[in-house]
């Protein structure tokens, strides 16, 4: 019957929730929370969990946001439901970044189960990828995937490539000497035994080119310096912009990046965001033509890699609210 709402039951908009918590994040920040309101998710987003050298105006932190606000809409739309959202849906809580509701049940499409089914394999690979070029079409596609989510996905030639990763090499230099860069990186990386930031086999090694700023993140000062590789030649490195650059916009580039990188999953491609050149503003306005009126929001890298495995996540009861109240954790 049309127009009829069957919600989910709460257990599975907890496992949506949980779904959720494997989107990417700036340095695996995972600066979100999550709460139930009978059919409704409110995504926030954690002030603690923002990193206030690298990330000053909560860009990046926002970007996180919307990759788990479009994971979180993609494993409702698996669990057979139909949803809408609104993203800041209350002016004096900008916390609140986006309140989704699930609606209609409604069959589930391969093309979502598919999409879906790629949200554990993503892994972000800091290795060198193999030199075979990634075919136009499959380009096509995630040029199309991040359309779908209101975003631009652009890719270049040789020399416009290579002139982009000269800047995100000099921009990746610069903000290694900005006052309180080295601390905060290295709070975020390098243990093992931390639900949150990049552990240490997660990070790769230097580009033996020096083609690729491949992140600078800190291990134990027992295991640097990390002997370099030889990453691929001819990089594929793609460029996320959007029309316009307020916090919604910042929202809309998570929410593209995350079906970007899915729909690489999906085609069997390794990915690795590149914020470097984006975190440094006087770049970040190089990237882009000046009269597209477009604004750089993330380049990424895909190619072929192999298997990474997966980064750590939080506990549930670490994301999730409990129903009506913001200072404890659910359980
Ligand atoms: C906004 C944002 C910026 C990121 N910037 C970089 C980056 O510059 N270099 C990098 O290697 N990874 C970058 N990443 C990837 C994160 O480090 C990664 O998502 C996180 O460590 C979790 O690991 P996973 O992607 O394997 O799940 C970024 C991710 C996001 C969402």
């Amino acid at each position: 019957m049309t127009g009829t709402i069957i919600p989910p039951t709460r257990d599975v908009l907890v496992d949506c929730v949980r779904t959720a918590t494997a989107a990417p994040s700036l340095h695996n920040s995972q600066p979100w929370q999550f709460r139930i309101r009978g059919s409704r998710i409110e995504v926030y987003a954690d002030p603690a969990r923002r990193l206030r050298v690298l990330d000053p105006d909560g860009r990046e932190q926002l970007i996180s946001l919307g990759a788990a606000l479009f994971t979180l809409r993609l494993a409702i739309r698996r669990s057979g439901h139909r949803s809408d959202y609104e993203v800041f849906p209350d002016a004096d809580r900008p916390d609140l970044v986006a309140r989704i509701r699930a609606t209609c049940p409604s069959p589930v499409l391969p093309a979502v189960e598919a999409l879906a089914a790629a949200i554990p394999h993503r892994h972000t690979n800091r290795w060198p990828f193999a030199r075979t070029a990634v075919p136009a079409a499959v380009l096509d596609h995630l040029r199309h995937a991040a359309g779908r989510e209101g975003a631009l996905l652009a890719s270049t030639g040789p020399a416009g490539r290579d002139a982009l990763l000269r800047l995100a090499r000099h921009a990746d230099q610069q903000i290694q000497k900005q006052p309180g860069y080295r601390e905060e990186c290295a709070h975020w990386s390098g243990s093992s035994s931390r639900p949150d930031g990049v552990p240490p086999w997660a990070i790769g090694p230097p580009d033996a080119y020096e083609m690729l700023p491949i992140r600078d993140f800190i291990e134990s000062a027992a295991t640097r310096p990390r002997p370099s590789d030889r990453f691929e030649p001819n990089p594929s490195v793609l460029v996320l912009a959007t029309q316009n650059d307020r916090r919604v916009d910042w929202v809309r580039a998570g929410q593209a990046l995350q079906r970007v990188l899915l729909t690489a999953t999906w085609h069997g491609l390794a990915t690795m965001p590149i914020s470097q050149p984006i975190e440094l503003p006087s770049v970040r306005r190089l990237l882009i033509e000046p009269t597209s009126g477009l604004s750089a929001q993330m380049l990424l890298r895909v190619g072929y890699g192999r298997t990474i495995g997966r980064t750590p996540r939080r506990p549930l009861a670490e994301v999730l609210l409990p129903t009506g109240r913001r200072t404890q954790n659910y359980r």
